[in-house]
């Protein structure tokens, strides 16, 4: 099993960046919770200061999405179930080559930051899949648009699974979660619960629909 997770951190320089407030804990807990069910699981995490508790669970670090994209064209190929938990930057700096290795000084004028956007990597992933890798992704959303929006990401990004929550999950202890089926089923945690719980929650589901480690 292959779990991501954490923010990404794209630079501006060789001391900023632009990132977003990711903790990385459910993805943590995913992966504690995977590898005490018998499951043989990487985790990809990102820059941030939690990691797993399981020493079976093998972790691999990446800052930029353009890391984790190089890191997951490696793991994918061995998978059986991805869960892409990572909040993924959708635009990055286009960094001017003269600050690669420096500093951007100080000016009294206005400064604009141009802003590429990144590869759709779980897409990337999906359209590669081969028959049998069971893809989950995540959807993060404003309570208005959950649902519909939630279920243009299952068909967008070709995944089998798509956990919409509330954008107030980000950053918080607990999550609430309705998981999106391909097969147009829809199964709720019913109210926001801790995310140690709700890896227990999401792995019993995941085990449901893909099978057992
Ligand atoms: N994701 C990804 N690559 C990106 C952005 C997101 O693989 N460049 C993945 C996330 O890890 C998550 C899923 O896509 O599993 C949905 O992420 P989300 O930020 O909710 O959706 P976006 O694709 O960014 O779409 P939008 O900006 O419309 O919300």
């Amino acid at each position: 099993m292959l779990i991501t997770a954490g923010p990404t951190h794209e630079p501006i320089d060789a001391v900023r960046f632009v990132g977003n407030r990711s903790s990385g804990r459910l993805g943590v807990a995913l992966a504690d919770e995977a590898a005490r069910r018998g499951w043989a699981v990487t985790l990809l995490l990102g820059p941030v200061s939690v990691a797993p508790i399981d020493p079976r669970v093998r972790t691999e670090r990446f800052r930029t999405c353009t890391d984790l994209q190089a890191l997951l064209a490696r793991h994918t190929p061995g998978m059986s179930v991805l869960i892409m938990a990572a909040a993924v930057a959708d635009y990055r700096p286009k960094v001017d080559p003269q600050f690669f290795g420096g500093k951007f000084r100080r000016l009294s004028t206005n400064l604009t930051l141009e802003l590429e956007p990144t590869p759709d990597l779980l897409a990337e992933v999906s359209a590669r899949s081969t028959p049998g890798q069971y893809l989950v992704g995540f959807a993060l959303e404003p309570r208005e648009e959950l649902l519909a929006s939630a279920r243009a990401k299952l068909e967008r990004k070709g995944v089998d699974l798509v956990i919409a929550n509330p954008l107030e999950t980000m950053d918080s202890p607990a999550i609430e979660a309705i998981a999106l089926g391909r097969d147009g089923t829809e199964t709720r945690t019913g109210g926001a619960i801790p995310k140690a719980e709700f890896a227990g929650w999401l792995m019993a589901l995941i085990e449901s629909r893909a099978g057992r480690a």
